[in-house]
């Protein structure tokens, strides 16, 4: 029986490698189930992309959509419209998103309606800001999933307030978290790491891409130059992402210890990780991945789709005014960050468990 894994963008490598194993596991233990790697292509780039396959060992994709870059009308009609031929050509039985990129909505929805059902990898989380293209793919995915595979008891809340019943909703953890710990071992250190002086506990990561951080250059250089303070002196280490990228290109001056690097491949970003004094960043699946870290954690958002990141583990939502980022940085530095802990069942099972659900779904009934 064949069913579609769906990846297009970097946050959703990591949150395939699990059920990808999983199913290979199975399948040498007899299981029926089969699955097609469909690459949509939102990320292109070797370092966007292509090094998250190699390090995380997922096999090379079945086909690739080759979508690339666009508004975010266009990467969604191009994503659908392709998706739709290769359905047409050769249906699947099941096709499972993840995460909340544009790729994950575009096909959920265009399998639907071919009346192929969806199971939605990370469903039911919301931060209710719909400025945020990601919060649109939420609501859309989830409103068109037949099978929602949660990280969370908010997440299931969720979902049970939209009217979705309990035999749908799986809490499972959090395949993002499966890849964190089965790689633990596997973590590089960056080859700068001596080029830059880092030391453990000595330094900050910091990664911002959100268009309300990095697209307008005097909000941005404000925020650069409160963290450059705020570290006293320690290097801050910013892998950037395309995005930020252009606008960095016209900020004229830069802290001394802002050390820019390229978007880092995930052994390294996580080494990174690991081993900082704090990570500053919009992203959503960093502030689970220093939640499991045990790091401390500051999101420049003004929402977190993610509440137990704060509610149990190391993070705080500060909002995008870089006077709340020197406030943190200073309580940082006092010694007064809080302690956390880590939530239920993000315990590196959470493939195994999408897996065996859907064996019972589909294979035994
Ligand atoms: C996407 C996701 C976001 C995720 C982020 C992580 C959506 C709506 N957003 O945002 O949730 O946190 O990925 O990276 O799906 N580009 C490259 N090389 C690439 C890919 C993109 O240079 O391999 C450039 C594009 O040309 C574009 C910019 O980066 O100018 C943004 O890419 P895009 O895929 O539109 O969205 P992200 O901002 O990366």
């Amino acid at each position: 029986m064949l069913i579609d894994i769906i990846a297009g963008a970097r946050p959703n490598f990591m949150k395939i490698g699990p059920i990808i194993r999983a199913l290979d596991e199975r399948e040498h233990g007899g299981g029926r189930l089969r699955y097609r790697l469909v690459h949509t292509g939102q990320h292109y780039d070797r370092r966007m992309s292509g090094d998250f396959f190699s390090q995380l060992g997922i096999p090379e994709p079945d086909v690739n959509l080759e979508v690339g870059s666009g508004t975010q009308a266009e990467q969604t009609a191009t994503i659908m419209v392709r998706y739709e031929q290769l359905l047409m050509d050769a249906p699947s039985r099941l096709c499972i998103v993840v995460g909340d990129v544009t790729s994950t909505m575009a096909c959920a929805i265009t399998a639907q309606k071919l009346k192929i059902p969806v199971a939605h990898v990370e469903g039911g989380i919301r931060s209710g800001d719909w400025t945020m293209p990601e919060e649109i793919n939420r609501m859309a995915t989830d409103a068109v999933t037949n099978w929602f595979f949660t990280t969370s008891a908010t997440a299931d809340a969720n979902l049970r307030n939209m009217g979705v019943s309990d035999e749908r909703i799986f809490f499972v953890g959090n395949t993002m978290i499966d890849t964190l710990l089965a790689n633990m071992d596997r973590l590089q250190q960056p080859d700068f790491w001596e080029e830059f002086g880092l030391a453990p506990g000595g330094y900050l990561v910091a990664t911002l891409h959100r268009p309300s951080n990095v697209d307008e250059a005097r909000h941005f250089s404000r925020l650069l130059s409160t963290l450059g303070d705020g570290a006293r002196g320690r290097p801050v280490i910013f892998p950037v992402h395309p995005r930020a990228r252009k606008t960095l290109a016209d900020l004229a001056a830069l802290p001394k210890n802002l050390h820019l690097v390229d978007p880092q491949p995930y052994l390294e970003f996580n080494y990174l990780v690991r081993h900082a004094k704090a990570v500053i960043t919009d992203s959503g699946g960093v502030t689970e991945e220093t939640t499991v870290l045990g790091v401390p954690c500051m999101t420049l958002r003004d929402t977190t789709e993610r509440p137990e990141t704060v509610t149990i583990g190391m993070n705080e939502v500060l909002g995008t005014d870089p006077r709340r980022l020197r406030e943190a940085l200073d309580q940082l530095f006092a010694g007064a960050w809080k302690k956390g802990g880590i939530p239920e069942k993000w315990d590196g099972r959470a493939g195994e468990r999408i897996v065996a659900a859907l064996e019972h779904l589909l294979v035994t009934t």
